[in-house]
């Protein structure tokens, strides 16, 4: 099959396209690197030309609540109506757990727009859900840092690899439409305060990290489960103990 990955220079699209090809298909990455831009419309019909699936692993820049909107708006729009005009068979599309649960925080609203334009459209798809990445857990601690200390919520996170993310987006991508979505998340729930902290001392970072009941998770109330998959989770296998111990902990 074509697979033309959206985002294919990023984290999670770079390791989707390594899989892809590992699996026989021919992986196009698109993105601004590659003449692919999905906010201005620039490449994208002759980028989806021809393809039998189109995975969105497009991220925004910007992190800000009327950017992130519009990025996820405009080129979500921008996507399905060249697909649908190029009758392309499948779009997939990487979002996150709990979007639906988590609606103060402006990143998580533009996700569930990006997911409604996506199950509105005539384009047969998937959305697979996925947990936070263990590669992720450096900017939350960034974003949570006040005066020199990490301040987290008191609830669980379930978070898993990257390279797992992009396995399971895989078998998403070379499967029917689910015209619905599945979750994916790592093997075991963690407390998020011990995520963070694990994390950053295995990188020599001696931040203080405390679970604070008022702390908030990019401008977000989060309660005890808003980020742990459900029970039809496709839980993957790599430990977050065994990550960190691997080349990539010490990053
Ligand atoms: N972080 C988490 O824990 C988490 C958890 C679950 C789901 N997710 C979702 O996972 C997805 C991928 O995240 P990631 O960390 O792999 O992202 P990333 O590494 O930041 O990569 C973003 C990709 O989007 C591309 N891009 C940016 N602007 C674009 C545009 N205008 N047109 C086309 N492509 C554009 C970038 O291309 P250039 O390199 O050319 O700029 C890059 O290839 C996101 O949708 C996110 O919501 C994240």
């Amino acid at each position: 099959m074509k697979i033309v990955v959206i985002g294919g220079t990023g984290l999670i699209g770079s390791k989707l396209v390594a899989d892809l090809e590992g699996r026989g298909h021919t992986a196009v990455p698109a993105s601004p690197d590659t003449g692919v831009d999905t906010l201005t419309g620039e490449g994208v019909a002759e980028a989806v030309a021809g393809a039998d699936v189109v995975v969105d692993v497009s991220n925004s820049p910007s992190f800000e609540d009327a950017a992130v909107m519009e990025f996820f708006e405009t080129s979500t729009r921008t996507l399905l109506a060249a697909e649908a005009a190029a009758g392309v068979g499948h779009h997939v599309a990487l979002s996150i757990v709990g979007t639906e649960r988590i609606p103060d925080s402006g990143y998580m609203r533009a996700k569930v727009a990006q997911e409604k334009l996506i199950e509105g459209s005539s384009v047969p798809y998937s959305i697979v859900h996925a947990t936070q990445f263990f590669e992720f857990a450096r900017r939350i601690a960034d974003d949570a840092t006040v005066d020199g200390t990490v301040r987290v919520p008191p609830v669980l996170i379930q978070p898993m690899a990257a390279d797992d993310v992009a396995a399971g987006v895989c078998e998403v991508a070379l499967a029917a439409p689910l015209d619905g979505t599945v979750e994916i998340g790592g093997p075991e729930p963690l407390r998020f305060e011990d995520f963070v902290r694990l994390r950053l001392r295995a990188a020599g970072d001696e931040r203080e990290v405390v679970s604070d009941p008022d702390a908030l998770y990019f401008g977000a109330h989060l309660d005890e489960r808003s980020l742990v998959p459900g029970d039809g989770a496709r839980l993957a296998e790599t430990r977050f103990e065994d990550w960190l111990a691997g080349p990539a902990g010490a990053g």
